[in-house]
């Protein structure tokens, strides 16, 4: 009897006769072998089979399988450390559950447009395999932490009367025939529950209205905010600081092959350690002021521009190659999958390099006060090989909620924190302004009107304490770990601007 089992758990069964159920990934066929690549949800396996084998039938029925045709195999496990996982299945049995034809992603490249469109089809591809695992262990990475150290999860209203962040990028629901909003975070809830639990966090789905279109916005995305009580803003950088360097270790830890599949460069990801960096706002205008940043992107106009000269060859070879007589269809395809790619990475580039000088002027002319636009914020982070921690932002363009800085009234106890090779900020949050009258006072500055923030305002009435929190972005975080360009790759279906399908 075969034993049913995995990819994943071939190791157990060498030697042994198992059946694998899965999808065909990629299939080749040379003389008298077929060789079928099986993906079944935990991994690759290729499958041989053989024409000399008493059933040619199955040698017949494996030649013709299209690609995504779900599959039911039987063999003998051999390991072969030049096969795909490492091991190998000689196939005695076939059973085709599905004979698919045309299945619309095939292995060569394809735009990121009609990718997303595909979105659930694409979920299959190996990148995109290796993604979701990566984003699950995350996820588990920060629930463990929290929960080992006491913090009690506390589950916010997705529904909110009120504005929560910022009033620019509401979504605005028709709730019986009032105006209510959907929550662009769960802080001032878990506050309430802090005063409760002393050490709480909520972990959800937030919404935010963005109307451009960047690889680091989503309408929809899962913001993680712990909040503590009786902390002040060290406590709560030391807190962002911890919490961040441990789930890059879990991850690195429980994801290592997933990573290497992404090409991540994973040194990047290990020399980070305790401390990261920390500058004040203004430390940071200074930086920005300075002759760094323009070497830094100088540095960039040069390194590609080379590599734009270096693809247009590229283009212009393989494109020769393709379009010379006698070239296998199988080649075709190859060398036409590369040239998207190629023409991909080369309009990336060529729009990175216009942008240089716009990136300069923006870092050269940024005027204390203002907040760091992404531009800024990439230019810092990438002049640090660890994540950097920017606090005390002015007041001005910060959240209400915000504490205001005893001995410097003009900025707030805030933190950005900033991962490095410009991926920008991953986590904001502050010490809570946990005075009554200072909070009333800053509500009216904005024009928030009190009745909807009746409860809150109750939480510095009854027993309040200094106390203060953050969000970590979970797709923002995904996109730095995975090393990926685009924050669309990191959320199963994304939602952006003119994005909603599937
Ligand atoms: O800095 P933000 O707006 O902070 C808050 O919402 C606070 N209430 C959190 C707190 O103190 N409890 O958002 C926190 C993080 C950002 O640093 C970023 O990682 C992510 O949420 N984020 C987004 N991610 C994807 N798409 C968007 N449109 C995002 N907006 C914020
Ligand atoms: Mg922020």
């Amino acid at each position: 009897m075969a034993i049913a089992t995995t990819i994943a758990e071939l190791s157990e069964h060498v030697g042994q006769t198992v059946t694998l159920s899965g999808w065909l990934y990629n299939s080749r066929s040379g003389g008298k072998l077929v060789f079928l690549i099986l993906r079944d949800g935990t991994g690759l396996c290729q499958c041989v089979i053989e024409k000399t084998d008493a059933d040619a039938d199955n040698f017949q029925t494996a030649k013709r399988l299209g690609q995504e045709s779900s599959l039911i195999v039987e063999g003998e496990v051999r390991a072969d450390e030049r096969a795909v996982g490492g091991y190998e299945l000689l196939v005695r049995n076939l059973r085709v559950v599905q004979d698919v034809a045309g299945y619309p992603i095939s292995l060569k490249a394809h735009g990121p447009d009609f990718l997303m469109k595909h979105r659930h089809l694409w979920f299959r591809s190996q990148r995109q395999w290796a993604v979701m695992r990566i984003r699950a262990t995350l996820i588990k990475a920060i629930r463990d932490y929290l929960d080992s150290r006491g913090f009690i999860l506390i589950d916010t209203p997705i529904f909110a009367p009120s504005v929560g962040e910022e009033a620019q990028t509401l979504f605005q629901v028709d709730y019986f025939g009032d105006p209510v909003y959907l929550a662009q975070t769960g802080q001032l809830y878990v506050e309430s529950a802090m005063m409760a639990h002393r050490k709480v966090y909520c972990f959800g789905p937030t919404f935010r209205a963005e109307k451009s279109k960047t690889r680091r916005h989503l309408t929809e995305f899962w913001m993680v905010e712990p909040e503590i009580a009786y902390a002040d803003l060290d406590d709560v950088v030391e807190l962002a600081e911890d919490f961040t360097y441990e789930i890059v270790q879990h991850v690195l830890r429980e994801r290592r092959p997933e990573l290497e599949l992404l090409d991540r460069d994973l040194g990047k990801l290990e020399s980070i350690t305790k401390p990261f960096y920390r500058l004040t706002y203004s430390e940071a205008v200074e930086l920005l002021h300075s002759d760094q940043p323009k070497a830094l992107l100088e540095n960039d106009r040069k390194e590609k521009g080379a590599r734009i000269e270096e693809l247009k060859a590229l283009i212009r070879d393989k494109t020769a190659r393709m379009e010379a007589q006698g070239v296998k269809q199988w080649k075709q395809d190859k060398l036409a999958g590369e040239v998207i790619e190629h023409r991909e990475e080369l309009t990336d580039l060529q729009t990175e390099v216009s942008n240089i000088d716009h990136h300069m002027e923006l870092a050269a002319n940024f005027e204390w006060g203002s907040d760091l636009g992404g531009s800024d914020e990439t230019v810092i982070a990438r002049l640090h090989d660890k994540p950097v921690f920017v606090t005390h932002y002015p007041r001005g363009c910060k959240a209400f909620y915000m504490k205001r800085n005893a001995d410097d009234p003009r900025v707030v106890n805030n933190l950005d924190l900033l991962a490095p090779e410009g991926y920008g900020e991953i986590i904001g949050g502050s010490q809570r302004e946990d005075d009554l009258d200072a909070l009333l006072t800053r509500m009216d500055e904005d024009g928030l009107e009190r009745g909807p923030y009746e409860w809150y305002l109750d939480l510095r009435r009854y027993g309040t304490v200094p106390h203060g929190g953050f969000g970590l972005g979970l797709e923002r975080t995904v996109a730095w770990i995975c090393g990926l360009k685009h924050i669309r790759e990191t959320i199963p279906f994304a939602r952006m601007m003119g994005r909603i399908y599937p």
